[in-house]
């Protein structure tokens, strides 16, 4: 698929919402709530490796061209964690995503309605479904995954927010994401749909630092819509150092899958705050998926545990 970064021509894009920091964040946390679970899937289709595309390759931008300072970024083991973008590429093959689609259609009803950064998504969805828990658990998925990262992953073992849902109609409330950077470092977001499905729903960035995000006026050439118009397209980001945004959608329907990892050698360094996930799934859902992953990571010998039911990427493979 080919690059075509392009800037947004429409005025608005920053009247668009911005996610709750600070006070207005811990409000959220008191009131979110995490949303119903179902149970299993009954007959949902089966993942098969062969899904995951041959060649998953697409443009790529530095979180240098993001103005970021190399010193500022992770690094380690011969390597500095740099990527800020990657994509659109295809990591599914046409039937791998036609079954993925229908695997989140069945999942709409388990739903829930946030004002914190997503109006309505599912969170764990691969608790929910064996499909997607070993899709993201596969090995050439992964390895695809990591190779777009350019540092070994595995499925962010925090596990609420790991795989989410993301639902998008043209009806009723406006349906969007707001102006917001992840807690996740490490994100991937998979379109069930093309743009000759919905209107609107456009994937912005702020190709900037974080912290220059404020002081960014309408027109600024760094506010750029991600050229995601093709079903199926999928894209890398740095979640955690890239503002971004989905515009509301106007008509029709707008699915995706967003799936969160973690780089197991840059486990101490990892972005996410208690906060920012207690804001979206409450405070009592919060604590014990916080302890699981805090404990661990306090001990390079428990790293083991982090990976449950995850292949190991090595630095190897990402190079080969
Ligand atoms: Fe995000």
């Amino acid at each position: 698929m080919a690059m075509a970064r392009t800037r947004h021509g429409n005025g608005g894009l920053l009247n668009h919402p911005r996610t709750a920091t600070g006070f207005d964040q811990l409000f959220h946390a008191l009131r979110s709530r995490r949303p119903p679970r179902v149970a299993e899937l009954p007959g949902e289709p089966r993942w098969r490796a062969e899904f995951v595309a041959r060649r998953v390759e697409g443009p790529r931008i530095t979180l240098q061209e993001f103005g970021y300072a190399s010193h500022e970024l992770m690094s380690g083991y011969g390597r500095v964690d740099d990527t800020a973008l990657v994509g659109p590429v295809r990591i599914l093959t046409p039937e791998g995503l036609d079954c993925l689609a229908e695997v989140c259609d069945r999942l709409e009803p388990a739903a829930g309605a946030s004002r914190f950064i997503t109006t309505r998504r599912v969170r764990s969805a691969d608790v929910m479904s064996a499909f997607i828990n070993n899709m993201i658990r596969d090995r050439a998925f992964l390895l695809a995954c990591s190779r777009m990262a350019g540092v070994p992953l595995i499925p962010h073992p925090l596990r609420i927010p790991t795989a989410q849902i993301n639902y998008f109609e043209g009806r009723g409330r406006p349906e969007i994401v707001k102006w917001h950077r992840d807690g996740m470092d490490y994100v991937l977001t998979i379109q069930l749909d093309g743009y000759e499905d919905y209107d609107g729903g456009r994937f912005t960035y702020f190709q900037g630092r974080t912290d220059d995000f404020r002081g960014v006026r309408e027109g600024d050439p760094r506010l750029r819509e991600a050229p995601c118009g093709e079903r199926g397209a999928t894209l890398f980001l740095h979640g955690s150092r890239i503002f971004h945004a989905v515009t509301p959608v106007t008509r029709g329907r707008r699915v995706t899958l967003v799936v969160s990892f973690f780089c197991p050698y840059f486990a101490r360094q990892d972005s996410n705050t208690f906060w920012h996930l207690a804001a979206d799934d409450g405070i009592p859902a919060t604590i014990p998926n916080w302890l699981r992953l805090k404990w661990p990571v306090r001990d390079p010998a428990m790293d083991f545990s982090l990976r449950a039911g995850s292949p190991v990427i090595t630095w190897e493979d990402i190079r080969a």
